[in-house]
């Protein structure tokens, strides 16, 4: 690693847009190698701090990060367990939330964890290394309709029926153990010109599989408009579109006041509208950040303010 710490995505927008006040509670719900956290802790003195991630190797690395600020509660949960999480802190309401979804450069490039197709490794891909599932049981003993869904819906590749016709055929044969067992046979059947997108849709495909990421983040976000205060705000930075779908259909419902079908007499829906959204359109990194941090290059930032 060249950078002892990497480049946080969106760092100014992201926090200024969380809108700090004095005195005010603020959840970092992915603190990871605690980018986004340090200038957090950095922006008001007085300010309490939950700082949330799965992985206990990013809390330890946020920790260390974050060390100079007292006033950070780490909590080492899935953030879809947000607000049970807050209530045992006997927090039930809060003024802000950040999610940087997605993995971390930590997650990536330390060894052994299995995200990366660029290293040889146990095909792991866990965020949380207690859970029990993990890309290796997906790819050798997902039934065959299960992992052409997985495929399917979750890389959008084109590519995606030759690759789940070879790993099938594959592993009758032999189990698939490792990163490069799995690149290999992908390269097999996909043209070179496309070869590095294809493999990291599949390689994202799993990891969206093994950490349930969509459904994780469907119940997160529910969770965060329940517990956020009025004025309080959500800050979400997303880097697919799966991701950005989800973020975006549910702005759009939490802003609706009404959600009657259009010729009905009156309203019947019981509806109320949660959510201004700051962000009409998503914002996206400056061509000067893609350059130096690369991996911001498809970032999408949204943001709303609880009404
Ligand atoms: C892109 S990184 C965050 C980087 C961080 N903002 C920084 O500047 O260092 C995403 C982090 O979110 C965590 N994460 C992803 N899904 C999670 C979930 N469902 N619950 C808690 N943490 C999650 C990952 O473990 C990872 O550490």
């Amino acid at each position: 690693m060249k950078n002892r710490f990497h480049q946080p995505v969106m760092l100014d927008k992201s926090i200024e847009l969380l809108n700090i006040k004095p005195g005010g509670i603020y959840v970092d719900a992915t603190a990871g190698g605690g980018g986004h956290l340090n200038k957090l802790c950095n922006e008001q003195s007085d300010i309490k701090i939950f700082a949330m991630d799965r992985d206990e190797e990013a809390i330890n690395a946020a920790k260390k990060r974050c060390k100079h600020f007292d006033n950070i509660t780490y909590i080492n949960k899935n953030f879809s367990y947000l607000t049970s999480a807050l209530a045992l802190n006997r927090i039930t309401k809060i003024d802000g939330i950040l999610f940087d979804l997605g993995m971390s450069t930590h997650q990536l490039q330390s060894n052994g964890r299995g995200f990366s197709y660029k290293k040889n490794e146990k095909l792991d891909m866990r965020m949380n290394q207690n859970s029990h599932l993990t890309a290796f049981k997906v790819v050798n003993y997902y039934k065959s309709d299960m992992l052409a869904k997985v495929l399917k819906e979750y890389s959008e590749d084109r590519a995606w029926k030759r690759i789940w016709k070879k790993i099938l055929a594959a592993r009758e044969e032999k189990e698939i153990k490792t990163t490069h067992d799995l690149k290999k046979l992908i390269e097999s059947v996909i043209s070179t010109k496309n070869k590095n997108k294809t493999l990291s849709r599949i390689f994202q495909a799993l990891r969206i599989e093994v950490n349930q990421e969509l459904d994780n983040l469907k119940k997160a976000l529910e969770e965060s408009i329940e517990v956020l205060d009025t004025k309080g705000r959500i800050v979400v930075i997303s880097y697919h579109s799966l991701e950005d779908r989800i973020v975006k259909n549910f702005f759009v419902y939490q802003n609706k006041e009404c959600v009657c079908p259009p010729k009905a007499p009156f309203c019947i829906c019981d509806k109320e509208k949660k959510l201004e959204i700051i962000t009409k359109k998503p914002l996206r990194p400056s061509e000067e950040e893609i350059a130096q941090n690369p991996a911001s290059r498809s970032a999408k930032l949204r943001a709303g303010e609880r009404y």
